[in-house]
């Protein structure tokens, strides 16, 4: 498939040619963000600035996946436009579209690609039609295969009830309200891939399946200081979920947990047992801060916690390593039974691009916009079905994403009207200076007019104001 490359600065219209840039590493677990521009970017009219080109790879899937996958490539190529982003993207099959097409749910092609961008951002895969396939021809042994392959051992989960969709949690008010939780799970160990694993016989002849709960004390260390540095980012507690009272692989990870520890001393860590820990989900969420546990666990656990948020459409994911690309995706599977409708909620996928400028590129600015655009998109009323409420505005899944592109624009107006007004503060400082004290409306005024390009180049050029 031909990439697309999204070229941006300082232009509206969207240039799309073939490059190739270097790959940028990733800054991770220590969240250290920083802006990466490649060897090949591209110099302003004077020499004097570059812009930084990535390498992504997008995986639409299966199911609504294509078509939130096209919003988010809407967004993402203004954000191109209005950052100086530019952004190389192909396009490649994972899950039941790769089956079909290639017959085999992850493709050599499509893995090589991810572990060489700069980061991958995948949609939803599976459906109905490959519920029965064998195991190894399922659409989940693709994602698997491809979280394993890219070695992305740590999966951010935020939860976070935002004050706009309070009453789309099935939860009371006071519960739900303020709820900000961060999942941290576990993503290539454990039960999901332990060995041995499969059908058999047991003593008495009848059929039997398998599967093996390991972990080692690296893949736990692991794991247990991105949550460390994650939490001490947040609110400093970490609560660790276990099955510690009954699993010998949980008795492990809490001891693992516990040595860590002694490296954070300003993280609080506490143990929960998780049939407690689904409980108080339910009960008081807000006495969560991080949350960090196994593979199946917080499978099962991100799902419930997503759900006090109100809408799952709503909750992007991070998969990370220590260096390397990560995968940014939507918690939301496919929803194949209102694929192709244009009713899919965008925003999960949209937020999914969100962060992989944060986490995955250090480009926090674009990531800001981005999320400040959906919260005003909210603001402003509109909703998908699945966060529909009385007196709001229904809208589909491409409507929604046209929304949040305009807002990131008229965002991008406002600072530049702010710009600008810095800037005659700054010349009326001046002027009364000069004139001894007595701001010169007229001689201002007089100014005026000429006012603007001169200035907003230099602010332009030296990566000031909004620019
Ligand atoms: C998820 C999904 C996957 C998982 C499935 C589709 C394999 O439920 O990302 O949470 O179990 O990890
Ligand atoms: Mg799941």
């Amino acid at each position: 498939m031909e990439a697309l490359f999204l070229s941006g600065l300082g232009s509206n219209s969207l240039a799309c040619s073939r490059t190739l840039t270097p790959s940028s590493p990733l800054r991770f677990p220590n969240l250290a963000i920083r802006r990466v521009v490649s060897a090949a970017a591209s110099s302003g009219p004077d020499g004097s600035s570059s812009r930084p080109k990535y390498r992504l790879t997008i995986l639409p899937g299966d199911g609504i996946g294509p078509e939130i996958s096209k919003v988010a490539l809407d967004v993402l190529c203004c954000i191109s436009s209005e950052e100086g982003i530019d952004f190389e993207v192909q396009e490649k099959l994972l899950g039941g579209a790769a089956i079909d097409a290639l017959g085999t749910p992850l493709p050599d092609d499509t893995l090589e690609a991810c572990k060489d961008s700069d980061a991958v951002l995948l949609a939803a895969i599976g459906g109905y039609q490959w519920d029965n396939n064998e195991p190894h021809l399922r659409p989940e042994r693709g994602l698997l295969g491809l979280r394993a392959g890219m070695g992305v051992f740590a999966n951010l989960r935020p939860a976070v009830v935002l004050p706009q969709l309070v009453d789309s949690s099935t939860l009371k008010r006071e519960v739900a309200e303020g709820v900000d939780i961060m999942v941290v799970r576990e993503l290539t160990g454990g039960i999901y891939f332990g060995q041995p694993k499969g059908f058999g016989k047991n003593s008495n002849g009848e059929q039997i399946g398998f599967n093996t709960e390991v972990y080692s004390v690296s893949e736990i260390d692991r794991i247990a200081r991105v949550a460390f540095e994650i939490a001490r980012k947040r609110r400093g507690q970490l609560c660790s979920v276990d099955k510690a009272n009954v699993l010998e692989a949980s008795q492990l990870w809490r001891q693992t947990m516990t040595i860590v520890a002694k490296d954070f001393p300003d993280v609080e860590l506490t143990h929960m047992l998780v049939d407690n820990a689904a409980m108080q989900l339910i009960r008081n969420p807000k006495q969560f801060d991080t949350i960090v546990t196994n593979n199946i666990f917080g499978d099962i656990l991100s799902d419930e916690a997503s759900m006090l948020t109100g809408s799952i459409g709503m909750l992007p994911s991070a998969c990370v390593k220590n260096s390397g690309p990560g995968l940014f995706e939507p918690i939301h599977g496919s929803a194949p039974d209102i694929a192709g409708q244009d009713k899919a909620n965008p925003l999960a996928m949209i937020l999914s691009v969100a962060m992989l400028l944060k986490y995955g590129l250090g480009e926090v600015k674009a990531a800001e916009r981005i999320e400040k655009a959906v919260i005003q998109t909210l603001d402003n009323g509109f909703r998908t079905g699945d966060i529909m409420s009385a007196g709001k505005k229904l809208v589909g899944c491409t409507a929604i994403g046209q929304e949040v592109i305009r807002a990131i624009q008229a965002n991008h107006l406002a600072s530049v009207h702010s710009c600008i007004f810095d800037l005659l503060c700054d010349r009326a400082a001046q002027n009364k200076h000069d004139s001894g004290g007595k701001v010169d409306i007229a001689e201002l005024e007089a100014a005026l007019p000429s006012f603007g390009m001169e200035e907003l180049r230099g602010l332009f050029y030296s990566g000031r104001g909004p620019f």
